[in-house]
C-alpha cells in the first residue's frame, strides 16, 4: 500500500489474534437457508444431496487449508477445528473466518451443478461464520459434543415434524403437537404413528458427518528401475459416528491425537458456561460508521491464471462493481462502497437508531463484528463465482475465488471520507506505476529494468515518461482505472456505478444525502422479510 496523509486511518484498525494455547474453530451457517432450501426445494426433513454438497465443500476447504485437522457438520452448519500449533495468518481472527467461508462459498457455487443438475441457482447463497476459541481440548470436546447433539435433537424433532405435516397437519398443528415432546416420546410417535425406527434412518442425517485426514501411503514416483517410491500423505475421509467425542472413536485417530491431543474422559454433561463462552460475540462501536473492506486472496495469481489483462482488466473491474451492487441491493445498510483491484469497502450508516433497526445485516440491537464481516464477505463470493461466465464467457473458473474482510469502525464523518481518500489514493499511486510498469514492459524491457527504471520517481516524472515514451496522455485512461470505482443507492433506491474525485471534500458536498442519517420510521422498510417457518 502506498504512503499517503491519510495513512493515519490505518490506526482505527484492530487486531484480533487468538493467542496461544488456545485451539481455534471456524463455524459457519447458512444465512437465511430456510429460504434458501425452499426456493430451491430441498427435500424435508433432509436431502441427501444438499448434504452432501456441504460435506463436498468441507472437503474442498479440508484440502485447501492444510492446519484444518478435523471438521464436522450438519444440516447447513460446519465447524472447523485447526491443529494447535497452526499460525495460520498469524492467527488472526476476522482473516481465518472471512477466507474459510468465503472460500465454502465460492466452491459452494461452483459445485452447485454437480449435485442439483436439473436446477438452477436462484439466488446467491451465504453463510456466516464465527471464531469460537476453546481454552483447553476439554473445552474443544464440550464444543463438538454441543454440536452434535444439536444435530441429534434438530433431527428427532424436523423427521417428526415433517411426518405429521405429510399426515395432513397443519404447521400449528404439527409444532403443537412437538411442544414440550422429549425425546422419548418423538421416538416412540415417529414408531407408533409413522412405523419409523429412528435409528434406522440414515447415518448422515442423524449423526452428522465429520471430516478428518488418516495418512496414507501414495506412490509418488517411481525410480530408475521402476520401483514405486512411496510417501505418507494425508487424506481426507469423510465418517459418520455416534459419538464424535467418545474416547474409543477420537483416541484411535492418529492424525487427531498428534495435531490436537486424546481425551481424557468421556463428556458426562454439556457445561453450560462452556456453552455461553461458544456464543459470545464481539460487538462493533455503536454511533460510528461501520466500514467492511474485502481483499481478494491471492489475486496477483488468480489473475496470471486466469489471464487478466495488465495493469487493468476491464471485464474483472466490472465484474467487482457488479458484484459489489448486489452486496448493496441485499445489505440495506450499506450506504456506499468504494472498489479497486481485487478490494471493496463498504460503509455502513452511522449507527444512531440501533432499537429501531432490523434490517439485514443486524439481527439484533447489536451488530456483531464477525456476523457483518462474513455475511458480506460469503453474499460477494458466491456472487464472483456465479457471474463469472457473464464476464469471462470465454474462460473457465479455474479454481474457487476467495476474499479475506475485516470490519473498522470511524468515529466521525471527517474520519470515514479520509479513510476513503486513502484508498484512492492507493488506487491512484498503484494505478500509475502500474501502467508505466508495463508499458516498459511491453516495449521490451525485463521487469527488473523496469523496476529500477521506476525506482524513486515521482507522480510528475511518471506523467512525462507515459507521455514523452509512450505517447500516452495519463489523464486520458478510462476513469475506472485510475478512480477506481464508488456504488451507491440513488433517491429511487437504484443502486448504481460511478467514478469520481472522492477525495475532494466537494464530493460529499454534492452527494450530501449518502451520509445522511436514515429517519427512524423508514428502518421497517428494510426489514429481511422471512415468509417460511420454522420446524425446530
Ligand atoms: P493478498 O491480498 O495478500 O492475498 O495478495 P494479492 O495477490 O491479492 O495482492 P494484493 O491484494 O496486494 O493486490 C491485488 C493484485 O491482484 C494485484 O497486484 C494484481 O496482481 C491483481 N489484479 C487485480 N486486478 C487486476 C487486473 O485488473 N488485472 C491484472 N492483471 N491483475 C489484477
Ligand atoms: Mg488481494
Amino acid at each position: 500500500m502506498a504512503n499517503s496523509k491519510y495513512e493515519y486511518v490505518k490506526s482505527y484498525e484492530f487486531e484480533d489474534e487468538i493467542m496461544q494455547p488456545n485451539l481455534i474453530v471456524v463455524r459457519l451457517d447458512g444465512r437465511n437457508f430456510e429460504r434458501f432450501s425452499e426456493i430451491h426445494e430441498f427435500e424435508k426433513p433432509n436431502d441427501v444431496r444438499a448434504l452432501n454438497l456441504m460435506n463436498s465443500c468441507a472437503t474442498a476447504v479440508v484440502e485447501e487449508y492444510p492446519d484444518i485437522v478435523f471438521s464436522y457438520g450438519f444440516d447447513d452448519e460446519y465447524s472447523f477445528v485447526f491443529k494447535k500449533t497452526s499460525n495460520f495468518y498469524q492467527r488472526r481472527a476476522s482473516k481465518m473466518l472471512t477466507l474459510i467461508v468465503s472460500f465454502f462459498s465460492s466452491v459452494y457455487a461452483t459445485k452447485w451443478k454437480e449435485f442439483f443438475p436439473q436446477k438452477e441457482l436462484e439466488y446467491p447463497p451465504s453463510f456466516h461464520a464465527r471464531v469460537i476459541s476453546c481454552a483447553t481440548l476439554e473445552v474443544l470436546q464440550v464444543y463438538l459434543a454441543w454440536r452434535q447433539n444439536a444435530c441429534h435433537s434438530d433431527n428427532l424433532c424436523r423427521t417428526c415434524f415433517w411426518m405429521l405435516i405429510r399426515s395432513g397437519k397443519t404447521i400449528e398443528e404439527a409444532k403443537e403437537a412437538l411442544k414440550d415432546c422429549q425425546k422419548e416420546e418423538k421416538n416412540e410417535l415417529l414408531f407408533q404413528r409413522f412405523g419409523i425406527n429412528y435409528k434406522k434412518l440414515p447415518e448422515m442425517f442423524r449423526q452428522g458427518s465429520c471430516i478428518f485426514k488418516t495418512e496414507v501411503e501414495v506412490v509418488v514416483k517411481y525410480d530408475e528401475h521402476g520401483n514405486p517410491i512411496k510417501r505418507l500423505r494425508r487424506k481426507p475421509n469423510i465418517v459418520h459416528t455416534q459419538n464424535i467425542v467418545a474416547k474409543k472413536f477420537w483416541n484411535e485417530q492418529l492424525v487427531l491425537v498428534k495435531e490436537l491431543g486424546g481425551f481424557e474422559d468421556e463428556i458426562a454433561k454439556i457445561k453450560t458456561e462452556y456453552v455461553k463462552s461458544f456464543l459470545f460475540e464481539n460487538k462493533l462501536l455503536p454511533s460510528t460508521y461501520i466500514v467492511i473492506r474485502i481483499d481478494g486472496c491471492h489475486f496477483h495469481r488468480f489473475s496470471d491464471i486466469h489471464g487478466f489483462e495488465k495493469p487493468n482488466d476491464a471485464q474483472a473491474l466490472n465484474l467487482m462493481n457488479t458484484c459489489a451492487v448486489a452486496v448493496l441491493k441485499e445489505f440495506h445498510d450499506i450506504v456506499f462502497a468504494y472498489g479497486v483491484s481485487d478490494e471493496y469497502s463498504f460503509v455502513l450508516r452511522k449507527n444512531s437508531q440501533f432499537n429501531q433497526r432490523q434490517a439485514s445485516v443486524y439481527k439484533t440491537d447489536n451488530i456483531f463484528s464477525s456476523q457483518i464481516v462474513s455475511a458480506i464477505v460469503s453474499f460477494f463470493s458466491t456472487m464472483y463465482a456465479m457471474k463469472w461466465k457473464e464476464f469471462f464467457p470465454q474462460k473457465n473458473l479455474k479454481y474457487p475465488p476467495s476474499f479475506d474482510g475485516r470490519a473498522v469502525c470511524y468515529p466521525s464523518e471527517e474520519i470515514l471520507q479520509d479513510y476513503l481518500a486513502w484508498r484512492q489514493v492507493d488506487c491512484h499511486i498503484n494505478n500509475q506505476y502500474n501502467t508505466c510498469f508495463w508499458m516498459l514492459v511491453k516495449s521490451g524491457k525485463t521487469k527488473a529494468e523496469a523496476q529500477q527504471c521506476l525506482k524513486g520517481t515521482q507522480t510528475q516524472e511518471k506523467y512525462e515518461l507515459l507521455s514523452r515514451q509512450f505517447g500516452t496522455d495519463y489523464s486520458s485512461l478510462p476513469v475506472m482505472f485510475r478512480q477506481g470505482s464508488f456504488v451507491y443507492r440513488m433517491k429511487l433506491q437504484e443502486v448504481v456505478v460511478d467514478h469520481s474525485n472522492i477525495i475532494e471534500r466537494s464530493f460529499w458536498k454534492e452527494y450530501s444525502s449518502i451520509l445522511e442519517e436514515m429517519p427512524a420510521h423508514t428502518s421497517a422498510a428494510n426489514e429481511c422479510t422471512q415468509t417460511s417457518v420454522s420446524a425446530s
